[in-house]
C-alpha cells in the first residue's frame, strides 16, 4: 500500500469494505452555525461504552489543506450527533457533501429542518428515524487534519413508529426505517433489503466430540 498514490490506496478500501453504514455528522461551529456531513468510514464499536467511530479525512478540497468543518466543530465543541440516513433523506444527505464553505448551511443547501439536541450542543434533524448525540470520547489524530473520531452516546432517539415489545422485550423495526448505506463505485448506495438469516451458533451444539 506504501507504494501506492493515495487515490488507488482509498479505492481499494472503499471498493471492497462494503457496504457501510452512513453517518450524517450534524455539528455546530463555535457561533451556533450548524453543520451536517455524511461520513461512511463509520461504525458502532461496542456497547459499554456506548461508542461509535468516525474516519474524517482531510478537506483537500479547499484553497490549502483544511480540516472538514465537521471535524473542526467536533474538536471545538467536544459534542455532536449522529443521524442516520433514510431513502426519504438521501438525497439531501448527498447535497449535504457538497464543498459548502463553513458559512453555507448545509441544512438550508439541503433543505433540512433542525431541532436541538437534548443534552449535547448540537442539531437533530426532523425526519431522521435514528439519531445519536454524542460526546467525544476520544481523537486519534491519522494525519494532518485527519483522524477518528470515537463517540460516547449519550442519548438515542428513534422514532416512535419504529419501536415495539414483544414478550417484554424492546423491538425494533429496521427494516422500516429503510436505512441506506455506501457500497463499491462512484455513487452507489445499498438498502437493507435483503439480509442473510443465520442463527448464531454454539460450539456444543455442533454434534463434535
Ligand atoms: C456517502 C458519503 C460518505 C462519505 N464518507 C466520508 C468519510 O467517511 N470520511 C470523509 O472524510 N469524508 C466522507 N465523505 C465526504 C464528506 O461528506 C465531504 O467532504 C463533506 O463536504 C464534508 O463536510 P464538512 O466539511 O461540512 O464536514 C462522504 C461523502 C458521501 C456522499
Amino acid at each position: 500500500m506504501g507504494t501506492l498514490d493515495p487515490a488507488t490506496r482509498y479505492k481499494l478500501l472503499v471498493n471492497t469494505i462494503t457496504p457501510r453504514p452512513i453517518a450524517w455528522v450534524l455539528s455546530e461551529d463555535g457561533e451556533g452555525r450548524r453543520n451536517a456531513a455524511p461520513y461512511s468510514f463509520f461504525n458502532a464499536m461496542g456497547g459499554t461504552p456506548p461508542l461509535l467511530a468516525i474516519g474524517m479525512s482531510a478537506d483537500l478540497q479547499r484553497e490549502g489543506v483544511a480540516e472538514k468543518d465537521s471535524l473542526a466543530n467536533i474538536r471545538t465543541k467536544g459534542e455532536f450527533a449522529v443521524a442516520l440516513v433514510s431513502e426519504a433523506q438521501a438525497e439531501a444527505m448527498n447535497l449535504s457533501a457538497t464543498d459548502a464553505p463553513p458559512e453555507v448551511s448545509e441544512f438550508e443547501l439541503a433543505g433540512l429542518e433542525a431541532t436541538r439536541a437534548s443534552r449535547v450542543a448540537a442539531p437533530l434533524l426532523v425526519g431522521a428515524p435514528v439519531q445519536f448525540e454524542c460526546r467525544l470520547w476520544q481523537f486519534i489524530e491519522t494525519g494532518p487534519n485527519a483522524g477518528i473520531v470515537l463517540g460516547e452516546v449519550i442519548v438515542t432517539h428513534i422514532e416512535d413508529r419504529f419501536l415495539g415489545e414483544e414478550d417484554g422485550r424492546l423491538r425494533i423495526d429496521n427494516p422500516a426505517m429503510q436505512l441506506v448505506g455506501r457500497t463499491y463505485g462512484a455513487g452507489e448506495y445499498v438498502r437493507n433489503a435483503a439480509p442473510l438469516h443465520m442463527d448464531r451458533l454454539r460450539f456444543d451444539k455442533l454434534g463434535r466430540d
